[in-house]
């Protein structure tokens, strides 16, 4: 299952690359790209023309902003806007436009040390982040962190910032190497006073024969039941009740040049009973719904339970995982939500 929609995922991705063998202008690939986000400051993203956002960016050169646009940050740029076809230069392109929107705002700001301490939109988002229901039967996953909490400074490779309320507060499993997976003590979710706490499993000696992912907590899950490396109790006081697991692929048309979603039925009620998402989150009827990144990202939709207890939305293409028909394929995205 999970490699065929790798093949899938790549061969998309391929024929994403099609339309991009000319050169593209930074203005052509924020427009289809960078937009989604960098337009109106999804997730905390430096808004396009607003020198305020960028002033400080900037202030830590032009070499660190492009090593940010195409490896990403742990506080929520995809690397490549989560297009890993696009060349380099393009991607380069993109942040040369976007700085240009703010060229003088940018002059004005010295070129000095601390970026960014105050970021009104982010505690926005912060704020405003969803204290949704948790699916009850997504219990196999450590549970998210109710609210942010001071996690220990540690020396990290990235970010400036220490506390687990900075990163990524839309997306808790998107965390750097250093503040993965720690010990139940350390991770800020369980209380340190408690002996109990003393006595879990750390999760890096539980994962360790699971097999590996890429993000979130570094376990593959979907892979770790079908090899049955684990066997998740489907209900909390019977053991033996089994999950009514139901295959049904659900394509979701995507406009613009993301490959359509693949929403599969049947690794969720793997894991989860049908009331977890009928009728609360979706109505169940094909194409009833109306599905964004941007929803999601502000953790409704899937994103209830993407970023939170399964897979982050940085996995773009686990989900964006159908390549498109060619012939009716991307007109120039307008990523309008
Ligand atoms: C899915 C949303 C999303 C998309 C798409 C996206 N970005 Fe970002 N971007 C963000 C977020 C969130 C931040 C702020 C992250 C941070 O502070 O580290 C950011 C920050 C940046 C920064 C500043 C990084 C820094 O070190 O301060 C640059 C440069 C950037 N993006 C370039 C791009 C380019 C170029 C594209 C298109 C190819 C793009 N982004 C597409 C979400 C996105
Ligand atoms: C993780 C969330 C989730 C779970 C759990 C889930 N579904 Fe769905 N279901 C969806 C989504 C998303 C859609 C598509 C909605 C749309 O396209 O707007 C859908 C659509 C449907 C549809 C409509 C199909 C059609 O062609 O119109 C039916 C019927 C359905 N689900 C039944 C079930 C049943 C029965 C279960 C339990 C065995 C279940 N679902 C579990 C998310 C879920
Ligand atoms: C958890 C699954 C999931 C992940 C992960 C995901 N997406 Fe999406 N995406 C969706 C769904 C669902 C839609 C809505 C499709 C529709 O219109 O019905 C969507 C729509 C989009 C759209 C169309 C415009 C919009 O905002 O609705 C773009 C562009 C997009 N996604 C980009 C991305 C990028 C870039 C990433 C990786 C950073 C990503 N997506 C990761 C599920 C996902
Ligand atoms: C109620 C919680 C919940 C919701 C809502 C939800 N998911 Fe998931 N999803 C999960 C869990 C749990 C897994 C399995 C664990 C993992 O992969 O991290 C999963 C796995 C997946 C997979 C991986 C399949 C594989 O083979 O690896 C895809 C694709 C996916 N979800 C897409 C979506 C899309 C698209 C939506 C929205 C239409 C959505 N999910 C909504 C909980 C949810």
């Amino acid at each position: 299952m999970k490699i065929s929609n790798r093949i899938t995922a790549i061969v998309a991705g391929l024929c994403l690359a099609l339309p991009v063998f000319a050169q593209q202008s930074g203005k052509d690939v924020y427009t289809k790209v960078c937009s989604t986000c960098h337009a109106t400051g999804l997730a905390g993203s430096p808004r396009l023309g607003n020198g305020g956002d960028w002033a400080p960016r900037a202030a830590k050169g032009v070499a660190s902003l492009y090593q940010s646009a195409l490896n990403g940050t742990p506080k929520g740029m995809p690397a490549k806007g989560g297009h890993m076809t696009l060349p380099d230069a393009e991607v380069k392109a993109a942040v040369d436009y976007m700085l240009a929107s703010v060229k003088d705002a940018v002059k004005a700001a010295k070129p000095e040390v601390e970026p960014k301490k105050e970021e009104p939109k982010k505690a926005e988002v912060k704020k405003e982040e969803p204290k949704k229901e948790e699916p009850r039967k997504a219990e196999a996953k450590p549970a998210p962190a109710p609210a942010p909490v001071a996690a220990s400074a540690s020396s990290s490779v990235v970010a400036t910032e220490a506390s687990a309320a900075d990163i990524n507060s839309f997306n808790r499993l998107l965390k750097p190497a250093s503040k993965r997976n720690l010990p139940p003590p350390e991770d800020g979710i369980h209380d340190p006073s408690n002996d109990g706490t003393h006595a879990l499993q750390p999760p890096l000696t539980a994962f360790s024969s699971l097999p590996k992912s890429m993000s979130g907590n570094r376990v593959n899950w979907v892979e770790a039941i079908g090899q049955k490396k684990i066997n998740p109790r489907y209900d909390r006081n019977d053991p033996k009740a089994e999950p009514i697991v139901m295959d049904m692929n659900i394509v979701r048309e995507v406009k613009g040049s993301m490959p359509d979603v693949v929403y599969p039925h049947k690794q969720h009620t793997e894991w989860l009973d049908c009331s977890n998402c009928h009728p609360a989150i979706f109505v169940p009827q094909k194409g009833a719904n109306a599905i964004s990144m941007a929803a999601i990202l502000l953790g409704e939709k899937c994103g209830v339970c993407h970023g939170k207890v399964a897979f982050p939305v940085s996995e773009c293409r686990n989900c964006h995982s159908k390549k498109k028909d060619i012939a009716k394929a991307p007109a120039p995205a307008t990523a309008a939500k």
